[in-house]
């Protein structure tokens, strides 16, 4: 079974969530579509009832994106959390990039968005900035704005920095980010 698209039929295609990201070389935009069988009670069973894709220019990594394809169409559909956390290593042994997979999960974030799931929409878009403690940006930034703009404040509230230290440039950077972003907080 084919999950991919032609141009004309993209152009009339709905769905729940659409999202669309480049190759690495810009030559090829890679478009794709989720329909999600949503779960209201429990929404971490919300499932991707349906992904489509489509591209336009020279697709180099067609066959990757069909596995990906089948991964997230199959077995009536793969669920949105696990869809998620895939990753290349998960689809391809000598992890090529993959441009579906970063549209894929735009799309889902689109669902979120368009379905109001702020909650969902926080954690589908943040980064683990510390591995140690498993703290993220915005873990980072919501202390910050409490007035938390020191290593030292910032690995006493949030656990920053605390480990093995490799991750001090990265929040340094979130901090003079934020501190520009509010208008200079001293
Ligand atoms: S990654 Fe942050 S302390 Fe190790």
């Amino acid at each position: 079974m084919t999950y991919e698209l032609t141009l004309q039929q993209a152009e009339t295609h709905t769905s729940d969530g659409f999202g669309k990201s480049k190759t690495t070389d810009a030559k090829t935009l890679i478009k794709t579509w989720v329909k999600v069988r949503r779960d209201r009670e429990i929404p971490e069973f919300d499932a991707i009832e349906k992904f489509n894709w489509c591209f336009e220019g020279e697709d180099t990594s067609r066959k990757y994106t069909e596995k990906l394809a089948e991964m997230l169409n199959e077995n009536g559909g793969m669920f949105i959390e696990d869809a998620l956390k895939l990753k290349e290593k998960d689809i391809c042994a000598d992890v090529f990039p993959i441009p579906a997979l970063r549209a894929m999960k735009k799309a889902i974030v689109n669902y979120f968005e368009k379905t109001g799931q702020i909650e969902r929409l926080r954690k589908a878009t943040e980064t683990v900035i510390c591995h140690c403690r498993h703290v993220t940006d915005l873990d980072i930034q919501e202390a910050i704005e409490k007035g938390n703009n020191t290593l030292e404040s910032l690995g006493a509230v949030t656990g920053a920095g605390t480990g093995c230290n490799t991750c001090i440039t990265r929040v340094m950077e979130i901090v003079t980010r934020r501190k520009t972003a509010l208008g200079g907080i001293k």
